[in-house]
């Protein structure tokens, strides 16, 4: 039977498997001929390390090349070298597949990520993409330990959507209407009117929140902005927590805590894919995680914060004025520049934010949060729901909405409403916080943006 390369190099007690016979498989990562001999090194993407094995004449084979698949049955030896402490002494090698070196795209040298990106196909085989695609998934699976651990139900929320969450405008629409036909009748559509892909899970989370307290949503969100930044995807995963009976102040705290426990879980059970990223990526990264651990978040009003903007010598693109909505560069500012660790923003202007949010008292500003990192900026938005029914039915028509594709929504708050708050986290912007990397484009294996929708 097949075992593994990360349950040997990995394992609590290697000593278990010395001087007995395994068998692993994998990829050639390289291949170094000796005179008698030759190593191998191969991976099979479950750790980071290669497997070093050893093969006498006898066993070699010239399609024994970088690219190849092979498995290998061997006694598994302390090694004399100095980079790795297990060997294996193949006793037998099986090639499933050849990969002729003149052709295989993948060299030895380090390839660009804009290169890498056009060859998605084979992109999982090199390091850096392993290692993204490692902690992505233990990103995941952190995610879940934590909300279920608090008690958090998961459940799921549609892919095709009716009405826009965000009031955004930039839905892609789902159609079986033939593209080429003029003055398009919805009526006559698949669903009998106007379909969408979800930019966000949040009006349905709250049905449930409404009924079954805490639950939260992971899933995938499109948004047809035509942003083509290295922090926006067309298709990206959101994980959006809500909680009934809770308020903005619960709603920071479960963030924080979100953020930090996925943060402790990668420096518990990635350590050698964060040493890879603190190596070649982001130099510091792994104190940077540290820091954003054993650290407690700035909490700063949305009119402090333009304060301190406009203070500030920096000269931003975009100027700063009080009711503005912030770009990257002054939420880097704050995080990066200024406070030198996350950053919770509360308390924006209403204009400039969603319907949903909960009103102040004052009446210009809603009790939403967003929650910006050094690197990144904006990584999670969020806020307290209105759950005022009056409140809400007036704000729908300020914003321009029909009461019609919401009077579920208002449903909620006419029986049995109660305070709840929720927030959405990225969590492609969640991997590149984590792993250092520069472009979303490089977190996600198969990237889609304006332009890209191909494998
Ligand atoms: O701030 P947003 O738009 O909030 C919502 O969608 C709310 N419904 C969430 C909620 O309260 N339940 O998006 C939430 C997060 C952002 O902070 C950002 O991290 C990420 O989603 N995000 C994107 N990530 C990648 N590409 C895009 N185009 C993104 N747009 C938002
Ligand atoms: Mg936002």
């Amino acid at each position: 039977m097949r075992t593994k390369i990360k349950s040997i190099l990995h394992s609590k007690s290697p000593e278990l498997f010395l001087e007995k016979e395994v068998t692993i498989a994998g990829w050639i990562r390289t291949v170094r001929d000796q005179k008698s001999f030759a190593f191998i090194e191969v991976n099979d993407g479950s750790c980071l390390a290669n497997l070093q094995v050893i093969i006498d004449e006898s066993l070699k084979n010239p399609d024994f090349t970088t690219g190849a698949s092979i498995s290998v049955t061997g006694k598994l030896k302390q090694s004399p070298g100095k980079n790795q402490a297990l060997e294996i002494h193949a006793s037998t090698i099986r090639l499933y597949g050849k990969s002729d070196p003149a052709k295989f795209p993948l060299q030895k040298k380090r390839h660009s990520f804009e290169f890498l990106r056009e060859i998605a196909h084979l992109r999982p085989r090199t390091n850096t993409q392993g290692a993204v695609l490692r902690i992505r998934n233990a990103l995941a699976f952190a995610t879940h330990l934590f909300f279920q651990k608090r008690g958090f139900l998961y459940v799921h929320t549609p892919i095709i959507a009716g009405s826009d969450c965000e009031g955004a405008g930039s839905m892609f629409r789902v159609t079986t209407l033939d593209p080429t036909q003029k003055n398009k009748d919805f009526s006559q559509d698949f669903f009998g009117k106007p379909a969408y892909l979800t930019v966000s899970g949040q009006l349905e989370g709250e049905i449930i929140a409404c009924a079954l307290s805490d639950v939260y949503t992971f899933g995938p969100t499109f948004r047809a902005e035509n942003s083509n930044t290295s922090r926006h995807l067309a298709e990206f995963w959101m994980i959006e927590p809500e909680m009934a009976f809770a308020d903005l102040k619960d709603n920071m705290e479960c963030a924080e805590s979100y953020l930090k426990f996925c943060v402790q879980y990668v420096l518990e059970n990635c350590i050698d894919d964060l040493q890879f990223f603190d190596q070649f990526i982001e130099q510091g990264l792994i104190e940077r995680l540290i820091h954003v651990k054993e650290t407690p978040f700035e909490h700063l009003p949305y009119t402090k914060a333009i304060e301190i903007l406009q203070k500030s010598s920096q000269n931003f693109v975009f100027p700063v004025e009080w009711g503005i909505d912030l770009q990257s560069e002054h939420e880097r500012y704050l995080a990066e520049n200024y406070f030198k660790k996350p950053v919770i923003l509360t308390d924006y202007p209403s204009k400039i934010k969603a319907f949903y949010m909960r009103s102040n008292d004052d009446g210009k500003t809603v009790a939403a949060m967003d929650v910006l990192v050094p690197k990144i900026g904006e990584i999670i938005g969020g806020s307290q729901r209105e759950e005022r029914l009056d409140i809400l039915q007036q704000k729908i028509l300020d914003f321009g909405l029909k009461s019609e594709d919401y009077w579920w929504y208002l449903e909620l708050r006419e029986f049995g409403t109660v305070p709840h708050a929720g927030f959405g986290l990225g969590f492609e912007r969640l991997i590149l916080f984590v792993t250092g990397m520069e472009n979303i484009r490089d977190v996600i294996p198969f990237p889609r943006f304006p332009g890209h929708a191909d494998f």
